[in-house]
């Protein structure tokens, strides 16, 4: 409504309305590595593509009369009651995208205007102290890349707690580099220019590891971060995690239902059924196949899911096949890209509309409503 009464007026939207164009524009804002880096995905992105096809294998069943002129996309999530299922899935170097490099609080802003929280990545160009500054009253998340050296990863944790975090996201899938051409052959791999790493260079135990200050030395600094930042954990090593913190933890990267277990039995709070958005491995299974096992699996637990959500109705979908919340990656990065923390805040609630206006005109008034038998596969 807003859009077009703005149209009646003779003002345009100033940012697309339509994802492929979104995204068209984005690649012609960006320098040709950071549009390689941000959109690129692993091997022939065979996995990155399927994730985005797999959605178009379902289809919301309309009902009428359903009582939808009223919607609620409110959510319970740990405890707290979140205005809509949307989240923002962590962008590490998300400072590529915004031309003053701080595209990390840009998407903090974002969050801040929408209620759409962010779940923040351990490789930001702004330490998280500052980026939970930002927040305003939307929770956050704090993902965590496990650094290989304990002590660090455990003063991450305090750090994030004492910063007002609402919960811990460890991502599992990415503690080595995945196959990806395209940023092989702009042999870019931005962590190591070192614009990310300001949860790093900030923090007292890895600064105690360095022989000079990283301000002083920075070469050294991306060095001893390259040296601790892969951590192939074990299930071995969950009770450590479980033991670092008592937020919420979530395991981000879980597909397999026997992973959903063994994630339970360790006592984790949450499920995060992602494949990076094909950024590690690809092989083509799409992650929207594995969310019906994961939350059969997850037996209540909560189950967020990202990978290839390009749309208001891909959000529904992935509800109605059992996602506690839905999060996206690329789109909000697009928008960072096209105008900052005002684009990000236009990619959200263009997602959001489309999500409501879908369950409007579909006839279903509440994430309750979306259940499993509202899809068909086509
Ligand atoms: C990511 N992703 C990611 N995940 C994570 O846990 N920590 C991180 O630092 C990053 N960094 C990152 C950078 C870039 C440029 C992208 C595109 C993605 C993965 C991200 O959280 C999410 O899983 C995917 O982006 C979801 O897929 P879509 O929405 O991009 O298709």
């Amino acid at each position: 409504n807003e859009i077009y009464a703005n149209g009646l007026r003779g003002e345009l939207p100033r940012l697309p309305m339509a994802f492929a164009d979104l995204e068209a524009r984005a690649e012609s804002a960006l320098p040709p590595s950071v549009w390689s880096y941000v959109s690129g995905g692993a091997g022939d992105e065979g996995t990155q593509r399927a994730n985005v096809s797999a959605f178009a294998r379902w289809g919301l069943m309309p009902r009428m009369m359903a009582g939808a002129a009223q919607r609620d996309l409110s959510v319970d999530l740990f405890g707290m009651t979140l205005p809509s299922p949307l989240l923002m899935a962590p962008i590490g170097v998300i400072g590529l995208c915004t031309q003053d490099g701080h595209g990390d609080l840009a998407t903090a802003r974002a969050a801040a205007r929408t209620g759409v929280p962010m779940i923040a990545s351990t490789l930001s160009a702004d330490p998280m102290e500052q980026v939970a500054a930002e927040y305003g009253d939307t929770p956050g998340f704090f993902q965590l890349y496990t650094p290989a050296d304990r002590e660090l990863a455990e003063s991450f944790v305090r750090r994030a707690e004492a910063a007002g975090f609402k919960g811990i996201v460890v991502t599992l899938d990415t503690w080595t580099l995945g196959w990806r051409p395209r940023d092989l052959a702009t042999a870019n791999f931005p962590q190591l220019r070192g614009h990310c790493l300001a949860n790093y260079t900030s923090d007292p135990v890895f600064r105690a590891r360095l022989p000079k200050s990283p301000e002083g030395d920075p070469g050294a600094a991306v060095g001893l971060y390259a040296g601790v930042f892969g951590n192939p954990l074990t299930w071995d090593d969950l009770p450590w995690l479980r033991s670092l913190t008592d937020l919420p933890l979530l395991l981000k990267g879980i597909c397999h239902p026997e992973d959903v277990r063994r994630a339970r039995d360790g006592g984790v709070d949450g499920i995060y059924c992602s494949n990076h958005g094909g950024r590690q491995a690809n092989g083509g299974l799409p992650a929207l196949h594995a969310l019906p096992g994961v939350v059969a699996a997850a037996d209540g637990l909560p189950v967020l899911f990202d990978s290839g959500v390009r749309t208001g109705t891909d959000v529904v979908k992935a509800l109605a096949l059992g996602a506690t919340a839905v999060a996206v990656g690329r789109p909000y990065a697009y928008g960072a890209a096209l105008g900052g923390a005002d684009g990000i805040v236009h990619v959200l609630r263009s997602l959001l509309a489309e999500a409501d206006l879908l369950m409007a005109v579909d006839g279903y008034p509440t994430l309750a409503d979306l259940r499993p038998d509202a899809l068909v596969r086509v």
